[in-house]
């Protein structure tokens, strides 16, 4: 599959490093030459934004979460995506607040969408950190990593939960993006106890396995 990132950063990187050898990656960023030197150590292309839109089945919008909706703006807008399977993997999250930045209710998924209406839009990889992502065993506690996602199209739903199995971890829909503003929320409390120095485990860490349903 054709992957095209929005920004070659911390994120873009990690994911890619499971994508090498299965998928064909495009890299871009504002610093062309920093975002070539990024595509080089993949032996993948890079460019401009609008070019890693133009060459992806899937786009992967891998900016700061403040840049997201002018970098797609930039990169053509819905032209530039129409048809692409998009996968919004920002964190609309204060890391002064640990609050999502979003105050309306609705999650930058959501915005991302409004602004791509002809792209399939998702939410994936949010839920860590890029060194989870680059770690090359997902085992974690005797436990493969659960990737929560949501997509609003079945045809994202399958791409997304293909990539997410290509990084080795075990995708589980969430649902529609409607659900995207609860996975941002979600990250918003791991990122605060990340900040904190204190092990989000241990936070998380809060249901006994062998209870199968609350009535
Ligand atoms: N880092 C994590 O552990 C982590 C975990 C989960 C989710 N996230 C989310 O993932 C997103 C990316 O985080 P990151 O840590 O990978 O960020 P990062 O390392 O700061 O990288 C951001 C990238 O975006 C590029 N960029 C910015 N504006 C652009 C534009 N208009 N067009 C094209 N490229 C542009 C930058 O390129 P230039 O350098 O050329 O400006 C840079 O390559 C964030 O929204 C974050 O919330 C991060």
């Amino acid at each position: 599959m054709k992957i095209g990132f929005i920004g070659s950063g911390a994120m873009a990187q990690a994911l890619a490093e499971k994508w090498r050898g299965k998928h064909d990656l495009f890299f871009s960023g504002r610093n062309l030459e920093k975002a070539a030197q990024v595509a080089a150590g993949f032996g993948a292309k890079s460019g401009p934004a609008a070019e890693a839109a133009a060459f992806g089945e899937v786009v992967v919008l891998a900016t700061r979460w403040e840049d997201a909706l002018d970098a797609v703006a930039q990169a053509g807008g819905d032209a530039a995506f129409a048809s692409k399977v998009v996968i919004d993997i920002n964190n609309p999250v204060s890391v002064e607040t640990f609050l999502t930045t979003r105050d309306d209710g609705r999650s930058l998924t959501q915005a991302l969408a409004e602004a791509l209406p002809g792209a399939e839009l998702g939410k994936a990889f949010n839920m860590a950190q890029a060194a989870v992502w680059a770690d090359p065993d997902m085992t974690y506690d005797g436990r493969t990593l659960v990737t929560l996602f949501t997509a609003d199209s079945e045809r994202a739903s399958e791409v997304i939960a293909g990539l997410i199995r290509d990084v080795g971890s075990e995708p589980l829909r969430l649902g529609g993006n409607a659900h995207a503003y609860q996975l941002e929320a979600a990250a918003a409390i791991v990122i605060k106890f990340l900040f904190a120095g204190r092990d989000p485990h241990t936070v998380f860490n809060f249901i006994q396995p062998d209870v199968r349903a609350i009535r």
